[in-house]
């Protein structure tokens, strides 16, 4: 039926019958908001490119741990700034390193239960060359070995598991790490911990204000050999496809908002919960733009979470978490 029967603007009037109407809706508890722990206390410092995100020494992270709780969001996803790099990445599964150091401050805290603890698992935080894996040089050549890695990675996830973490989230792009993490976690008496797997990660220009955030950027060459070529939809399918193979209980896609069809794709091929993660750059680059007057921080910021959202994300990692809590009250 055509107009003037049909009239879209009817259902538009007012703001009571467009919130009757909405399809989309977003949650603080669907937001999970990034953490970047560093040694020290009493440290805040101020990423320069990520205005609002800071290196957070473990007291000063408890301090925003407690906030986000008080806002209702659902989670933390923690990164870690150890005191040493190395070649094995030894920061990032010593039994004192700094996010499971981190974590077991936060389970003894209970106004924090309302969080899920997730811990992301990754060496290129912890190796002096800041790839996710090994790495063999021989001169100009070199090689990140997959199979070595993993076995670190694995050891990375029981030992943060262990320390308290609620969900183990491996963003290094090796692969048959998740097989190997849920391996290791079984054996060590952790078969309850769910890998939450960066199943779809795209090697992107995006992550660029993450790698001061992180200190990680790589020393030499880039990730493309281990992270997607963002041209390629049916392949992301398939990393999703066999991480949920090897035991993934929920995938995690990346970066989001160039990667929109992705994850509607996801949504429509696999019945398990999937994230998706509004990157470094996408949130610096929407900081930008607020900050030169060129769009309106709450409804662009907003705007851009339903997107991602309405593409079909069951909960977003995103660095307006706690921004967004506020506004979604
Ligand atoms: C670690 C990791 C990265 C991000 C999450 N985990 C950086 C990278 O792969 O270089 C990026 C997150 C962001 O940009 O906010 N491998």
């Amino acid at each position: 039926m055509n107009f003037p029967v049909t009239r879209m603007r009817r259902l538009r009037r007012t703001e009571a019958m467009r919130s009757l109407v909405r399809e989309t809706h977003l949650t603080p508890g669907a937001l999970i908001y990034p953490l970047f722990i560093c040694p020290g206390e009493g440290v805040r410092k101020e990423i320069s490119s990520m205005p609002g995100v800071f290196n957070l020494s473990i007291d000063e992270a408890v301090k925003e741990a407690e906030a986000s709780a008080a806002l209702g969001i659902g989670g933390l996803l923690l990164f870690g700034l150890p005191a040493e790099k190395d070649e094995q990445a030894t920061g990032a599964w010593a039994d004192d390193g700094i996010v499971q150091t981190a974590l077991r401050a936060f389970k003894k805290n209970r106004t924090l239960d309302s969080l899920v603890m997730m811990a992301d698992v990754c060496l290129c935080e912890y190796t002096s060359h800041g790839h996710c894996g090994v790495v063999v040089r021989d001169g100009d050549h070199y090689d990140i070995q997959n199979d070595s890695s993993v076995k670190l990675l694995a050891k990375t996830a029981s030992s943060l598991a262990k320390a308290g973490a609620d969900i183990v989230a491996p963003s290094d792009m090796m692969d048959g790490r998740v097989a190997a993490m849920r391996e290791a976690l079984d054996a060590a008496g952790l078969e309850m911990t769910p890998v939450l797997s960066y199943a779809s990660k795209f090697a992107s220009a995006f992550y660029g204000p993450f790698r001061e955030a992180a200190d990680s950027a790589p020393q030499f060459g880039d990730r493309r050999s281990y992270q997607m070529d963002g041209a390629n939809l049916r392949e992301a399918m398939r990393e999703i496809e066999l991480d949920l193979a090897e035991g993934a209980d929920m995938v995690l896609m990346k970066p989001a908002m160039p990667y929109l069809d992705v994850i509607s794709e996801a949504r429509q091929r696999f019945d398990v919960p999937m994230g998706a993660y509004q990157v470094s750059g996408e949130y610096s680059m929407l900081c930008a733009a607020f900050a030169k007057g060129w769009l309106e921080p709450q409804r662009a910021m907003m705007e851009s979470l339903l997107g991602i959202r309405r593409a079909g994300a069951d909960f977003i990692v995103t660095y307006f978490a706690k921004d967004a809590a506020k506004v979604l009250g």
